[in-house]
């Protein structure tokens, strides 16, 4: 098997965001598989900062909508899981945003690996105390991301990435 047959290295490279998605059920199965891979990413000191609010109730879609430019996505979503950094479980804020990049990219890897799409929405996160208020979560916990999951109602999406020799500063 050569690295490019490998399912991460595919999974890596054939995710794309999906922000269309068409009407259909995803099951609570598969939502949970990804939240545990998601929780599967590594943390400074292992401290698994990282909390998820699951949505499915349309009026509270709506309402998430409202909320950023992309509410298109949010309301066509089959649900939205909500992530968030506990902050009484941060020991350092960088490291703790890192860690939970991982998570939402572990999180998407495997929708992809399901047949699934998702959409990482960060533009929310300018309403990220009003996200908080409106899931009546403690204000312990603060928004890092919104990934917005269903069936994808086409998997046409390009995407591009400049040239890693462009992007390496040093070699030596
Ligand atoms: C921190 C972060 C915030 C993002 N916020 C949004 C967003 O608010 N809306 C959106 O449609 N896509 C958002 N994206 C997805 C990016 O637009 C997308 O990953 C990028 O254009 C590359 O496309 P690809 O994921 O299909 O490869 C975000 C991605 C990241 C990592």
């Amino acid at each position: 098997m050569t690295m490019s047959d490998s399912p991460v290295m595919k999974a890596i490279y054939e995710r794309r965001s999906i922000r269309q998605f068409l009407d259909g059920a995803v099951s609570r199965d598969s939502v949970m598989e990804a939240v545990k891979a998601a929780c599967w990413a590594p943390s400074g000191l292992n401290n698994q900062p990282w909390r998820f609010a699951i949505v499915w109730d349309t009026a509270c879609k709506e309402a998430l909508g409202g909320l950023t430019r992309y509410s298109a996505t949010l309301k066509s979503a089959a649900l939205l899981v909500v992530v968030l950094l506990d902050k009484e479980a941060s020991y350092d804020r960088t490291k703790d945003c890192q860690a939970i990049g991982a998570c939402v990219q572990n999180m998407l890897l495997s929708f992809h690996a399901m047949d699934l799409g998702a959409v990482w929405i960060g533009e929310i996160l300018k309403n990220g105390e009003r996200v908080v208020e409106i899931l009546k979560l403690p204000e312990r916990l603060e928004l890092m991301a919104v990934v917005a999951v269903g069936h994808p109602a086409h998997r046409n999406q390009k995407s591009h990435r400049r040239p890693v020799e462009e992007l390496i500063v040093l070699e030596k």
